[in-house]
């Protein structure tokens, strides 16, 4: 089996180039950080605190967090519910990085991420996909941009999307949310040592998407004739 892992921070265009590789190469995307908003989507309905490691930890039996695929689409259910678009809210997203920091969380978590790698061919996008979940992946990337660059592209998501925000309260979401996930004591978001950087402040999805093809390509030549 294959994989391949991309990690970078949020709004870096991970999931964009990731779903569109899965297509292009005829492989499973898996979108790791929809499995810890499921998570946070749960401790906000249950009016927890997400940092208290022991509240969070206590309310993990209770529930199961599951990836189903319907016409290659991730559908992420919690306790059997489809949450849909529920989970994309801003206030998810805090709620997500506050309990992925959780060691309890992650290690909940992490076979499901480890199962889908182990049946399918896959490009799995996360914060430790590279360093934690699939170590041993075919190819590492590590897919950053300046955070003005990745706020707008967030931004732009969330109005498509009918979410009512301003710029400014997008961009400083977002680097309150990936200073906590990079500097958190469990599998902190940072590079891999052999992932292989890519910044795409300048470029647009298309250009990330053949810059990172040319990467897999010389790394899996088989991948290039599909
Ligand atoms: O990729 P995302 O924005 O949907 O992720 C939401 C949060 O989940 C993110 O702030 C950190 C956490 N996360 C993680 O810790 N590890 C992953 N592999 C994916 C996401």
């Amino acid at each position: 089996m294959y994989q391949i892992a991309i990690d970078g921070p949020s709004g870096a265009g991970k999931s964009t180039v990731a779903k569109a590789l899965a297509k292009d190469l005829g492989i499973v995307y898996v979108d790791t950080g929809a499995l810890y908003r499921a998570v946070g989507y749960y401790v906000r309905e249950k009016g927890i605190d997400p940092k208290s490691g022991p509240d969070v930890e206590g309310i993990l039996p209770e529930i199961t967090v599951t990836i189903r695929y319907e016409n290659g689409a991730q559908h992420v259910l919690l306790n059997g519910e489809d949450l849909g678009d529920r989970i994309r809210q801003p206030d998810i997203s805090m709620y997500a990085s506050a309990v992925s920091a959780i060691p309890a969380v992650r290690a909940f978590l992490l076979e499901t991420q480890r199962s889908i790698a182990r049946e399918n061919n896959v490009v799995m996008d996360g914060r430790d996909i590279g360093t934690v979940i699939l170590p041993n992946a075919d190819v590492k990337i590590f897919l950053s941009a300046s955070s003005e660059a990745r706020a707008i592209r967030r931004y732009e998501e969330l109005k498509a999307k009918g979410i009512e925000t301003s710029l400014e309260e997008v961009l400083a979401d977002m680097e309150r949310r990936d200073k906590a996930d990079r500097e958190r004591d469990v599998a902190p978001a940072v590079a891999a040592p052999d992932a292989v950087p890519v910044d795409n402040s300048g470029l647009d999805a298309e250009q990330t998407l053949e810059c990172i093809k040319q990467i897999i390509f010389k790394k899996i030549p088989s991948f290039k004739t599909k």
